[in-house]
């Protein structure tokens, strides 16, 4: 029977975006002969029907390698909360019950959410108040439950990981601390594994609180030994042990979330505090969610997509596609967004790290 399926991205961008895009419209128009509406700027698209355009063959044509969503996306498109301006002032209106009339509107069988725990657990909200849905996991932070790895999150890996690649050599040259800040709101993923494959001395992440100490006795240790440079990777939510999270700017009626910043500085300070040593912090930002996808990114990214598919055709919704081990399956969209995957501080990975000799600030 022939279907309409609506797909939107929501949250953060990152890389593999279109791949998914690319594989949910090839797999429906060409095994399923369905048509596919593209929905713009996530969840915001659905509140404006002008937001809503039909994707075809030709709309995905060459868009594998490109970094981003064609359908554009936003981290701030909560239908549940939506900031209005009311005499003068900023409220919040619950405008779900106009995005499920214009699905109904739309004529949508289905509609498949590509985005990280936010995006997702709006999609279970609006599952509750009868919309089909899917989910297919997005995000660099790879901080999602539920599948093995997020799209997105190797691409992010390999920019930072170039990035210490890079650091490492004038570090060497100037005899410096160079302290690399990548994302990882609340989960240290990016910076764990980045700063295995780029051979940090030190790694920072929001599992483990810090004691800044012992970051400074493992540098020195470091150059008593003839190592006059050292590198770190901090996580962006990192925190020493008794402190908060270092905050850029506050959370406030118009972002639901505050943004994060800034620790790397604070832990430069630190160390200059108590080495005599010239210490640099890069933020490496966006440039993590930027650029073409990976090899690893492009293909999980089209099987997610297909499979996406291939769960509204079998009527599996409420769930999110999945990667555990080698393949794709399905688990419950409730199961995916219960927690947060966050880094095992007595895990293997950490483990492995310390091992190594990396400090991980404890
Ligand atoms: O996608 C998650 C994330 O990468 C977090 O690590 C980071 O805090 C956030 O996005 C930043 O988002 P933006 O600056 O786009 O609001």
């Amino acid at each position: 029977m022939s279907k309409k399926i609506g797909i939107l991205t929501g949250g953060g961008d990152c890389p593999g975006l279109n791949a998914v895009i690319r594989g949910v419209v090839k797999s429906a128009i060409i095994r399923h002969g369905w048509e596919v509406i593209g929905i713009e700027d996530g969840f915001d698209g659905l509140l404006d029907l002008g937001k809503c355009r039909p994707l075809t063959l030709d709309s995905v044509r060459g868009i594998l390698p490109r970094g981003g969503t064609i359908l554009g996306t936003t981290n701030r498109g909560n239908p549940f909360s939506c900031p209005i301006e009311q005499d003068g002032k900023i409220v919040s209106v619950d405008l779900s019950d106009r995005v499920v009339e214009n699905v109904r509107t739309l004529g949508l069988d289905a509609l498949i959410t590509v985005g990280g725990e936010g995006s997702l657990k709006i999609a279970l909200e609006l599952m509750k108040k009868g919309v089909p849905m899917v989910g297919v996991p997005k995000t660099i932070d790879n901080d999602l439950l539920g599948t093995d790895v997020t799209f997105g999150y190797n691409t992010a890996l390999e920019t930072a990981t170039d990035a210490l690649d890079k650091l490492h050599t004038t570090a060497e040259s100037h005899h410096r601390v160079m302290i690399l800040e990548v994302m990882g709101r609340y989960a240290g993923w990016i910076a764990l594994e980045s700063g295995i494959a780029g051979g940090a001395d030190v790694i920072l992440i929001p599992e483990i609180p810090f004691d800044h100490a012992r970051i400074c006795a493992a540098i020195k240790k470091r150059s008593d030994r003839g190592s006059r440079f050292s590198i770190i990777v901090t996580a962006e939510g990192a925190f020493p042990a008794g402190g908060d999270r270092i905050v850029a700017r506050a959370a406030d009626e118009r972002n639901a979330i505050e943004r994060l910043g800034g620790i790397g500085q604070y832990v430069a300070k630190q160390i200059e505090l108590c080495l005599d040593m010239d210490v640099r912090v890069t933020v490496l930002g966006h440039l993590q969610r930027g650029g073409s996808p990976t090899t690893f990114d492009r293909a999980l990214g089209s099987r997610f997509g297909t499979k996406a598919v291939a769960m509204v055709a079998a009527g599996e919704f409420g769930r999110m596609a999945s990667l555990h081990g080698r393949n794709i399956s399905s688990v419950t969209i409730e199961d995916a967004v219960r927690d947060l995957n966050l880094v095992d501080p007595d895990g293997e990975i950490v483990q492995a790290a310390e091992d190594l000799g990396i400090m991980l600030g404890r």
